[in-house]
């Protein structure tokens, strides 16, 4: 992987998967902007400079169309036009069965994990496109795929994000832009250690790699997919499971639960 003299902008990158990203991207020679609502983003800034290259925080909401305009020129002001993009910002903040769910709740996560995205595409695929070069990645969910009890508004916001992404990526295959999803599987971080224990272990136990992944797992396919080595990869959807979109059908459970259970 080989990004040295690209600049990137990570959203969310305060902790978790865009924390890693942001670094994984700085290891590979890249200068990192790492934006999100935490002010703590300036610790990933300091730690992609620790890692030798230049870096810019800049705290901001991506639901907020005009707070991403100005998010993205001081960017442009500290570092030069964006090359990389990763829309890594997500929340889940609303867990109830559809016919429960606010109108409120509903709204917020698809303007955060959805909206954000195209907030911040729409800001820098034009200079892209201008400069014949271009990577966006969008940080989905393998709940794009399967659904998600209780999480209709995430599960569609997720959704909703492949059809961004294969859009832009029609859109501008001509110009020397990509546009590609990653769709993690169970990762350990902050989001998923504030999941109830029962509901993670059933996770662990659905994953065939009988494992939680690691941040550093999506980071690192994030940074191949930010680099000319992926430059023939276009609309993809990628999942990084541990094989736990294998399972979503309950057949394959079934199956597998037999064949746990014969002696060896
Ligand atoms: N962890 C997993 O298992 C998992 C699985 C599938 C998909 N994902 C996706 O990966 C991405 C990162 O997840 P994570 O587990 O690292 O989550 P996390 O909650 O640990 O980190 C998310 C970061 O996004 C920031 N953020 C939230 N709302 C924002 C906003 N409106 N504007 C700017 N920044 C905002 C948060 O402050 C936080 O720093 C999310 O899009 C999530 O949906 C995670």
């Amino acid at each position: 992987m080989e990004l040295t003299g690209r600049v990137a902008l990570v959203t969310g990158a305060a902790r978790g998967i865009g924390r890693a990203t942001a670094l994984a991207l700085a290891t590979a020679g890249a200068d990192v902007a790492v934006g999100d609502v935490l002010p703590a983003v300036e610790e990933t800034a300091a730690a992609v400079r620790a890692a030798g290259r230049r870096a810019a925080a800049a705290v901001f909401d991506v639901a907020d169309p005009a707070a991403v305009g100005a998010g993205v020129a001081r960017v442009r002001e500290a570092l030069g036009p964006v090359d990389v993009l990763v829309n890594n910002a997500g929340i889940v903040n609303n867990i109830a069965p559809v016919a429960r769910m606010t109108p409120e709740a509903w709204q917020r996560e698809l303007a955060v994990n959805l909206s954000g995205a195209f907030n911040l595409i729409r800001e820098v695929v034009g200079g892209m496109a201008e400069r014949g070069r271009g990577r966006i990645v969008n940080v989905s969910s393998i709940a794009a795929w399967g659904g998600l009890h209780r999480q209709a508004a995430y599960a569609a916001s997720k959704a909703g994000l492949l059809g961004l992404t294969k859009t832009v990526a029609l859109e501008h295959a001509r110009h020397g832009v990509t546009c590609n999803a990653v769709l993690p599987g169970l990762i350990a971080t902050e989001l998923v250690e504030a999941m109830p224990a029962e509901i993670r272990a059933a996770a662990v136990a659905a994953t065939p790699a009988r494992r939680l992944g690691l941040t550093e797992e999506v980071a690192r396919l994030i940074a191949f997919l930010a680099s000319d080595a992926a430059a023939f990869i276009n609309g993809a959807e990628i999942p990084v499971d541990g094989g736990l979109s294998l399972n979503m059908s309950p057949l394959a459970s079934v199956r597998e639960a037999r064949e746990t259970r014969r002696p060896a």
